[in-house]
């Protein structure tokens, strides 16, 4: 039996083609007959996921999709590490092997990875079939299952290889949350936060409210923050698809985050723990502006604090090498590092007016 707790929508009518879809949030999707039954009908289903998530809940889904007309299964080493075009080839074999049509719905049961890696195969196959995700880290149920960005890795860097391609249906089973590492769902919790602090300071004071129930993983507490972020993603993106204009907010603490990441090396820092480092410069540089009240830069610090996440460069980082990769980030463009501060709680703005000496000043306060 499966427990809707909401649906939302994200609005993609813009274009001749409509391709809005829903975000279903509730538990036990998994492993319900009833709800895959009408989501699949009579398609043929390429189910792709990793060996870690795989055991954990590829079995429940299975069963629950039954005797479809056509099955593959494709699990795939868990980690960034296989987000490769290897991977991809290996999802799309698999596919043809199996000779599924355009028809066929790829459905990614994992975490930002696998549902990033399955988006890219499936805009691939056969000049673009449809997939579902169902996202199973707290990260890509608030971010990276929302909005078609889709892609693997390059030995030049992140993400670089990808296409937009906005899945048909988000699948958010809060029972899957159970099983996540404490490190990765804080991570989460990174951008969860993040969605306050750039778009709705009622948000952001009802979760420096409910720190600790969101740590205790309350249900009812993360059915909440999960939905109202979700929410925010599915405006952003309805606004802004492919990232001409507000969709950058949503990078607020990334250009910080990634320069930690990468002189770091990949891997040492979770992602969502290099952004809210991040986070914390870019609200402090805010602060430092005039624009943002000290005492929000102040609550994202004691809610990074109570849920383990970094709120500092790590010390082995000089601020002078920060500074340097940040200018060779990929979102920097026509040769200026784009900033996104805090105009106020709630509200924030791109800007190319940050100089370096603001920023160490900061770092260094
Ligand atoms: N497409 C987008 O818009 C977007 C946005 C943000 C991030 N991303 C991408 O997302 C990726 C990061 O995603 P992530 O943080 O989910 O990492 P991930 O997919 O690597 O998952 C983290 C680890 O947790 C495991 N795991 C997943 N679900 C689990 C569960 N329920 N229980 C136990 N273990 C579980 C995974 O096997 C993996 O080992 C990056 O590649 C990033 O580039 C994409």
């Amino acid at each position: 039996m499966s427990d809707v707790l909401h649906t939302l929508h994200v609005d993609l009518h813009a274009s001749s083609q409509d391709r809005s879809y829903p975000i279903s949030i509730g538990h036990g999707f998994v492993g319900s007959a009833s709800f895959w039954s009408s989501l699949i009908s009579d398609r043929g289903v390429v189910l792709v996921t990793d060996d870690c998530v795989g055991p954990l809940y590829g079995a429940s889904l299975k069963a629950a999709l039954g005797d479809v007309s056509q099955f593959t299964e494709v699990v795939l080493p868990a980690g960034e590490a296989h987000k490769d075009l290897a991977s991809i080839h290996t999802i799309l074999d698999a596919a043809l092997a199996d000779k599924h049509e355009r028809g066929s719905l790829f459905v990614a049961l994992g975490g930002g990875v696998v549902g990033d890696m399955t988006g890219f195969a499936a805009a691939c196959f056969l000049r673009g079939a449809d997939f579902v995700q169902v996202p199973t880290t707290l990260l890509a149920q608030v971010d990276s299952s929302v909005g078609g960005k889709t892609g693997v890795n390059h030995a030049m860097g992140k993400n670089l290889i990808g296409a937009f391609h906005q899945p048909r249906h988000v699948v958010i089973d809060l029972e899957t949350l159970a099983s996540l590492p404490d490190r990765e769902f804080a991570a989460g919790l990174a951008e969860v936060i993040k969605y306050g602090l750039i778009r709705d300071a009622a948000f952001f004071s009802w979760l420096i409210e409910n720190v600790q129930r969101l740590k205790a993983r309350d249900t009812e507490a993360l059915a909440f923050a999960i939905e109202r972020s979700c929410r925010i993603k599915a405006e952003v993106v309805a606004e802004d698809e492919r990232e001409g204009g507000v969709r950058a907010h949503l990078n607020f603490g990334h250009t910080f985050g990634h320069a930690i990441e990468r002189l770091q090396g990949y891997g040492v820092w979770l992602h969502g723990e290099a952004v809210a480092a991040g986070m914390v410069i870019a609200s402090r540089l805010s602060v430092d502006r005039g624009a943002l009240s000290p005492a929000v830069a102040d609550q994202l610090e004691s809610f990074n604090r109570a849920v383990g996440l970094p709120v500092a460069v790590p010390p082995e980082i000089s601020t002078a090498d920060l500074l340097n990769a940040m200018g060779s980030d990929k979102k920097v463009a026509a040769g200026k590092v784009r900033y996104i501060l805090l105009r106020e709680l709630g509200d924030a703005v791109v800007t190319e007016e940050v100089t370096e000496a603001d920023i160490t000043r900061v770092i260094n306060a």
